[in-house]
C-alpha cells in the first residue's frame, strides 16, 4: 500500500493560470443485483462529462466495474481493489470518482487502500452546482445541500468508529463530544443560511413579480443536460450564455427579451439541465433552479435526439416537470436537437414525423437547420396567450383579488361603490383558473381584448407605461 503522502503532489497545468490539475479516474459500478435502467458505458460516459465539467480535473481513465455485489465495507472485492490499485498507481491519479453511492466507511477504507482521494456521485454533483450557481439563493441552495451531505457523512463516521473501538460504550465519550460538535456546528450553519434564503427568496419574489408585469410570454427551455438548450438560446437571442461540452454549464436560470421574427416579442428562459438518478439532497438546489418554468407560458423541451439514450432521457425531464407541479395545461414543444448528427435515413425519417406531429420540431441549433419553422410556431402559440379584461370584484372577493394579484396580472386597479375595478392581462390558462375559483366570476369579464399594444421590452427595470384601456 501507498501511503497516500509518497504521491506526487498535484501538476499545476501550465495553461491555465496556475490551477492545480488533478487527475481523475472515474468508475462505474455495475451491480449485477440491482436493475439498472441505462446501458453502463452511456451511465459511464455521462459520469466522465460530469467531471469534465469541473476545469480542475483532467480524467486520465474510466471504466465500468461490474459486481455481483456490493461489499459492505469496501464496495468493491478484494481482488478488483488491487487490479485497480494497479491501474490508478500507472496512470497516478489523485482522486477516483465513483459514480454511484458510496458509504463513508467504504470511502475511508477505499481511499486507505488506494492512496487517493474519493469522491462519490452525490459529492461530484454538489462539487459542480457549487462551481455553476451564479445566483444568491443558487449558492445557499448548495450550501445547504452540502451540510446536509456532510452531516450524514459525520453521523455514519462516528457509528463506525464506535464500532471499531469495540464499543467502549462511552456515552458523551471524546469521539462524541467532538462529533456532536460538528453537527451542532453545522445544524447553526443550517439555519443561518436557511434564514438568509428566506429573505432572499422574498426579494426573487418581488422581481419576479414585478416580471410578471412585463407583459410578454415566458418561453421556457428545459431538457437534459448536454440537450443543447444554451446553443439554442444562443441562437435565439444572441446572447452570450456559457455553450461548452460541459454538463450544467448552466445552473441559473437565464433570462432574456427576443423579438421573434413575426415581431412578437417574448421572454426566453434558460434552465439547468436535468439529469437522471439526481441524488435527494440535491433535488432541493435544482428545484430552485427551475422555478421559472412554473410560470411559462410555454415550454420548449430541448432533446438531443442523436443521443442513443434519448427516449430514456426524455422520460426522465418528463417525470421531473411532473413532480415539480408543471401545469398540464401548459403548452410544451418537443425540440428535437442536433439532427445534423443523425444519418441521412434517421433524419429523413424523423423529418417526415416532424412533418406529421403537431408540437415537433427537428432542429439543429448548430447549423441553424428548422429553427425559422420553430420560432414561426412559438409566435402562433403564444398569439392568443395574453388578453385583456375589465373585471369588478365585490368588496367580498378578497380571495379572488388576492389571487389575481399574485398572479402579477393585475394592470390598474380602482375602488368603486360596488367593488375594486381591475384591469387585467392574463393568459388564457389563468383566465380559465380565476373562473374556477368561483364561477360568478365568469360573468365579470366585461370587456375582453386582444392586446395588441406591445411596445418595446421595458426590461429588468425602467418605468413602465401605465396601462391605459383599450377602447
Ligand atoms: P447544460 O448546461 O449541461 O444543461 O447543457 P445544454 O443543454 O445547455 O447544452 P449546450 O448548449 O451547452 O450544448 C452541449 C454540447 O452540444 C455543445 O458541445 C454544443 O456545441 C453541442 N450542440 C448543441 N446543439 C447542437 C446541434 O444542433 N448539433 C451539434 N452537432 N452539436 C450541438
Amino acid at each position: 500500500m501507498v501511503d497516500s503522502d509518497e504521491r506526487e503532489p498535484p501538476r499545476r497545468d501550465p495553461h491555465d493560470r496556475g490551477a492545480v490539475v488533478t487527475r481523475a479516474y472515474v468508475l462505474h459500478p455495475e451491480i449485477k443485483s440491482v436493475r439498472h435502467r441505462r446501458l453502463p458505458e452511456l451511465a459511464l460516459a455521462e459520469a466522465v462529462s460530469l467531471a469534465d465539467a469541473m476545469p480542475e480535473l483532467e480524467v486520465v481513465g474510466a471504466e465500468v466495474v461490474r459486481l455481483p455485489k456490493v461489499q459492505p465495507g469496501l464496495l468493491f472485492g478484494t481482488g478488483k481493489i488491487d487490479e485497480l490499485k494497479g491501474r490508478f498507481d500507472a496512470a497516478r491519479v489523485d482522486l477516483v470518482l465513483v459514480d454511484g453511492p458510496v458509504t463513508p466507511v467504504q470511502q475511508r477504507n477505499l481511499e486507505r487502500e488506494w492512496g487517493v482521494k474519493l469522491l462519490d456521485r452525490t459529492g461530484l454533483i454538489l462539487e459542480i452546482f457549487a462551481d455553476r450557481a451564479r445566483t444568491r439563493e443558487g449558492v445557499l441552495q448548495v450550501e445547504l445541500a452540502a451540510l446536509s451531505y456532510q452531516r450524514t457523512r459525520l453521523v455514519r463516521a462516528w457509528t463506525h468508529l464506535e464500532r471499531q473501538r469495540g464499543g467502549f460504550g462511552f456515552v458523551g465519550g471524546p469521539g462524541e463530544t467532538q462529533i456532536e460538535a460538528d453537527r451542532r456546528a453545522i445544524d447553526e450553519e443550517v439555519v443561518k443560511i436557511r434564514r438568509q434564503l428566506s429573505k432572499v427568496v422574498k426579494t426573487r419574489e418581488l422581481h419576479r413579480a414585478a416580471r410578471r408585469k412585463v407583459p410578454f410570454p415566458v418561453v421556457a427551455l428545459v431538457g437534459y443536460t448536454n440537450a443543447g438548450k444554451s446553443t439554442l438560446f444562443n441562437r435565439m437571442t444572441g446572447a452570450e450564455v456559457l455553450a461548452k461540452d460541459m454538463l450544467f454549464a448552466t445552473l441559473d436560470p437565464t433570462m432574456r427579451g427576443v423579438t421573434l421574427p413575426s415581431g412578437k416579442k417574448v421572454i426566453l428562459s434558460d434552465t439547468v439541465g436535468f439529469i437522471s438518478d439526481l441524488p435527494t439532497q440535491l433535488v432541493a438546489a435544482f428545484r430552485a433552479t427551475l422555478e421559472e418554468v412554473l410560470e411559462a407560458d410555454l415550454i420548449l423541451h430541448v432533446r438531443d435526439i442523436a443521443h442513443p439514450e434519448t427516449e430514456e432521457q426524455a422520460a426522465d425531464v418528463g417525470e421531473i416537470l411532473e413532480s415539480l407541479g408543471v401545469d398540464e395545461d401548459v403548452p410544451m414543444f418537443e425540440v428535437w436537437n442536433k439532427i445534423d448528427l443523425l444519418s441521412p435515413d434517421i433524419r429523413d425519417a424523423l423529418l417526415v414525423q416532424d412533418a406529421r406531429t403537431p408540437g415537433i420540431h427537428a432542429v439543429s441549433a448548430v447549423t441553424g437547420e428548422g429553427l425559422d419553422p420553430l420560432l414561426a410556431a412559438i409566435s402562433a402559440a403564444l398569439d392568443d396567450e395574453r388578453s385583456i379584461a375589465e373585471l369588478v370584484l365585490p368588496f367580498s372577493a378578497g380571495r379572488a383579488r388576492a389571487w389575481l394579484h399574485d398572479q402579477g396580472v393585475v394592470q390598474s386597479e380602482q375602488m368603486e361603490e360596488d367593488g375594486y375595478r381591475l384591469a387585467v392581462r392574463w393568459s388564457a390558462r389563468q383566465r380559465a383558473a380565476f373562473a374556477a375559483i368561483d364561477p360568478r366570476f365568469a360573468d365579470t369579464v366585461r370587456d375582453e381584448a386582444r392586446d395588441d399594444n406591445r411596445d418595446e421590452f421595458p426590461v429588468e427595470t425602467g418605468p413602465r407605461t401605465p396601462w391605459t384601456p383599450e377602447s
